[in-house]
């Protein structure tokens, strides 16, 4: 249990990557903005049990943060992040600096618009222009590293998809697996945006959770979705939340829910300086 290799440089990461064979079960990548919490960990073991070597990037991505948002304040934590990376198991960390990933300058930069479909909604309604930043590093990303497996999280479940959309029009050669969310024993989900709580909204943002619970148990029990969808926001109002969306939605694209197929309730909304997110299926 080594510290993991360190790699600064896209020149690094391809270096190690082409010492690294394409035979057996390869290189998995787990793209993260670092200040890595048990959330990210699961990331780092389904990928340790997916492939024979691990990377674990970690750069804040400055494209996919709007004006005002908390690029600037983002917790930047690398050496704790080396240390937990190591602890599970992880071969090397990717850590390059934003002109290592946009060498023509973020005026420059060429981006990678996700269909607006899928990514003009929900959270890509609240934030313009997030998911073409989060589209534009990945692509970046599973391009330099050119991993035969990506894992992200089932927490950011609209990112998720925007990804598999990514990988499957741009013929990326890469499997994208998604990893179930891990959460607190009071269901309130690991975020890195979390410690932006204080200790009172802390106790309230469980809520999101309990929330999104008792409305797919609704769903279950055969209610009416425009009615389980403004429940869910009254909750979170009385909990001191500040709702952006509470939706049910299919499974695969985010579009209205059909009869017969996959659904899940996303939401999300303010508690004080934290934007929380979270969304459960309803199966
Ligand atoms: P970040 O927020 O650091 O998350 C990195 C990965 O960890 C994402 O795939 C996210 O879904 C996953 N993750 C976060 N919290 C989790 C939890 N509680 N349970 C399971 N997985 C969790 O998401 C990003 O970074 C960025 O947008 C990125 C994809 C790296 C592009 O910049």
């Amino acid at each position: 249990m080594g510290s993991p290799a360190l790699i600064k440089t896209v020149a690094g990461a391809r270096a190690w990557r082409a010492m690294r064979s394409r035979a057996g079960a390869g290189v998995a990548l787990v793209p993260t903005m670092g200040n890595l919490h048990a959330g990210h960990a699961a990331l780092i073991d389904a990928a340790r049990r997916t492939a024979d070597f691990v990377v674990v990037s970690v750069f804040v991505n400055p494209t996919q943060f709007g004006p005002g948002e908390d690029y600037a304040s983002y917790p930047r934590t690398l050496e704790q992040d080396r240390t937990l990376a190591g602890e599970h198991e992880a071969d090397a960390v990717f850590a390059p600096n934003a002109v290592e990933m946009y060498p023509n300058g973020l005026e420059e930069a060429v981006m990678v618009q996700a269909p607006a479909a899928l990514a003009g909604i929900l959270c890509g309604a609240q934030r313009p222009g997030h998911f073409t930043g989060v589209a534009s590093v990945v692509a970046r990303l599973l391009n330099i590293v050119q991993p035969e497996y990506a894992l992200f999280g089932e927490k950011d479940y609209q990112q998720l998809l925007v990804i598999r959309r990514l990988a499957e029009d741009l013929f990326i050669d890469t499997g994208i697996v998604g990893v179930p969310t891990v959460r607190e024993a009071d269901g309130l989900a690991l975020s890195s945006r979390n410690q932006y709580l204080t200790a009172g909204e802390r106790a309230r943002a469980p809520a999101l959770y309990q929330a999104l619970a008792a409305a797919r148990d609704e769903m279950l029990a055969g209610a009416e979705t425009a009615a389980v969808e403004s429940r869910g926001r009254d909750v979170l109002s009385a909990a001191g939340f500040r709702p952006e969306y509470f939706e049910v939605r299919h499974g695969a694209d985010l579009g209205p829910p059909r009869a017969g197929g996959p659904r899940v309730i996303l939401a999300a909304g303010w508690l004080g300086k934290a934007r929380l997110i979270d969304n459960i299926k309803i199966e």
